[in-house]
């Protein structure tokens, strides 16, 4: 087996899931200020550095998605956040994307840039001590949306970057993200991510990347966050994986879903009855906010909360991880 094979595998271990905490600067300072922190650099890695030491982490995670920020940052101990993830017993990622940018013609829809001079960049983080990478492209529901446009530019990107990422030595995430925004309803969202996931895995074929060394992290379909009738997680477990069953290859490495703006429990109970669906892949978590959003509010910046924050997070990952069922051998 090659070593981007295994590092997928890893990645996807059973009982584990993925911490992605990678929102970009703007991001960060944004949601650190809707919890009453300063949006300094040092409080960036403040919290990042509670995230990534709260103990028996990698009992759930199997690896953690930082941005470029981070990735270069050190641990009030010294060490680089890559070689402390790797201590903890956990693979560090870098997201490598620069952001959904307007689509020109197409202004409600965004395109993810990035592709310029990524390669280069890619072996620096390498260099750097990533063993995963991610991109995300986002793509919102409506009357007229996604567009042809936004579908073929996304699913092009992700595939260009899916393909450099394996020939510098990276496992690719890709995130095609179906946004929950909208009054849509759950087969008008198992429509548009079929439509999405389809454009995705053709561009992933034609640019030749293994299946087998990547990990896929769409959205759960479900209704819109706005629609009247929203569905029970059998339902939404049901859905998701038709439409993976139809679009996915059957030697994809495995599945990690976003929670794409679900409540922590939500996502939760909805990752549980996906376990209940027989899929050729292992279906796991790399959520964000699913994860981090109670770590942070509990934390809310004060140095003497630390120990809150991390209990808040394990909390989240243990009861995630517990509905995977096998704890993994470690
Ligand atoms: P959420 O789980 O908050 O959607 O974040 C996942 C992620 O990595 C977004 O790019």
């Amino acid at each position: 087996m090659n070593s981007l094979v295994e590092t997928a595998a890893v990645l996807v271990a059973a009982g584990k899931g993925v911490l992605a905490a990678d929102e970009s600067v703007a991001t960060m300072s944004a949601r650190l200020e809707k919890a009453g922190v300063a949006p300094t650099e040092e409080n960036r890695r403040d919290y990042r550095e509670l995230l990534v030491s709260t103990p028996e982490l990698a009992a759930g995670v199997s690896g953690v998605i930082l941005c470029e920020e981070t990735l270069r940052q050190r641990l009030a101990d010294g060490r680089p956040f890559p070689a402390a993830v790797a201590d903890f017993g956990m693979l560090t990622g870098i997201k490598v994307d620069t952001g959904a940018k307007p689509l020109p013609g197409n202004e409600s829809e965004t395109v993810t840039e990035g592709l310029d001079g990524l390669f280069p960049r890619l072996r620096e983080y390498v260099a750097l001590g990533a063993r995963f990478a991610k991109w995300r492209g986002v793509y919102v529901i409506d009357d007229q949306c996604p567009s042809r446009a936004a579908v073929h530019a996304n699913a092009h990107a992700l595939a260009r970057y899916a393909s450099a990422c394996q020939y510098a030595g990276l496992v690719p995430i890709v995130e095609p993200e179906v946004l929950m925004d909208g009054t849509h309803s759950l087969a008008r969202c198992a429509e548009v991510t079929t439509r999405v996931l389809g454009a995705v895995a053709g561009e992933l074929a034609a640019f030749g990347v293994d299946p087998a060394a990547m990990v896929l992290k769409p959205n759960m379909v479900v209704p819109g966050a706005s629609c009247p009738e929203q569905a029970a997680p059998g339902e939404i477990a049901e859905a998701t994986a038709a439409v993976l069953r139809q679009t996915m290859p059957d030697d994809l490495a495995g599945v990690a879903f976003l929670s794409g703006g679900q409540s922590p429990e939500q996502a939760t109970a909805n990752l549980a009855a996906l376990q209940e669906i027989d899929a050729p892949w292992p279906l796991t978590f790399s959520f964000g906010r699913a994860l981090v959003q109670p770590a942070l509010a509990a934390w809310r910046g004060d140095p003497g909360r630390v120990h809150e924050g991390q209990r808040a997070l394990s909390q989240r990952v243990r009861a995630n991880s517990a509905v995977l069922g096998e704890t993994a051998a470690v």
